[in-house]
């Protein structure tokens, strides 16, 4: 069975001054969605963009926009992301005092709901929300940068959320986040993923290599692909 693959380009690593003219690029160039990644200085060392910034890609994005929130608390964001246009809103379980709640709220608010696995983070944390879910992220980096190097031992990693998820009888995304290269990404999608978060492997090209670089992730993962 072959999986449907989704190429998500983060914008971390686009040119700030020019977002709208990147989405438009990359989107053009192949991307399936748009990742978003917001940071507060607090849940993790780095602080980037907030829904006023989401709002305003909004209108030059054709694909759902993917929000990765590295915040604490999470909760007060997840209405002002909905209305600044977030397909899906993912979080971090340690940022939630009560993680299905938070769940519910992104699903109240008409966004498709993830959880995000940091590498140190054990799986059973999907133990009695996998149900609830609409995606799965597993970080392959510590949050908090980009152009970071994939951690090999979250391959494993990937192969047991893949099992929970098939077990589940549901379709879930599983999305894998940090150091995704043309170099590894049959070995991701091959262990389970059907979502590639790419920041440094995509923007780091230039403008005039979006196409190639998305190319080369996607046939490098089709490469993994199951039979
Ligand atoms: C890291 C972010 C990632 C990051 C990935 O905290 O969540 O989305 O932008 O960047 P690369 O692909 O360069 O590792
Ligand atoms: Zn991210």
């Amino acid at each position: 069975m072959t999986r449907p693959l989704r190429i998500a380009p983060s914008l971390l690593s686009a040119n700030f001054a020019r977002l709208g003219d990147e989405v438009e690029a990359v989107i053009a160039a192949g991307a399936d969605l748009i990742h978003f990644d917001v940071m507060d200085n607090h849940y993790v060392p780095n602080l980037t963009v907030g829904p006023l910034v989401c709002e305003a890609i909004k209108p030059h994005s054709s694909v759902p926009i993917d929000v990765h929130l590295m915040v604490r608390p999470v909760d007060a964001l997840v209405p002002m992301f909905a209305q600044a246009g977030a397909g899906l809103i993912s979080f971090h379980p340690e940022a939630s005092e009560h993680v299905h709640r938070t769940i519910q709220l992104i699903r109240a608010q008409g966004c498709k709901a993830g959880l995000v696995l940091n590498p140190a983070t054990p799986v059973h944390v999907l133990d009695h929300v996998l149900d609830e879910l609409d995606l799965v992220l597993v970080m392959s980096v510590n949050p908090g940068f980009g152009g970071q190097a994939f951690i090999e031992s979250m391959l494993p990693k990937i192969e047991a959320v893949r099992r929970r998820i098939e077990a589940s009888g549901r379709e879930v995304w599983l999305e894998v986040d940090g150091g995704v290269k043309a170099g590894n990404a049959g070995r991701i999608v091959a262990a389970g993923a059907d979502t590639l978060v790419a920041g440094s492997a995509v923007f780091g090209a230039g403008p005039s290599q979006y196409r190639s670089a998305i190319n080369a992730l996607r046939e490098a993962a089709l490469q993994g692909e199951p039979a």
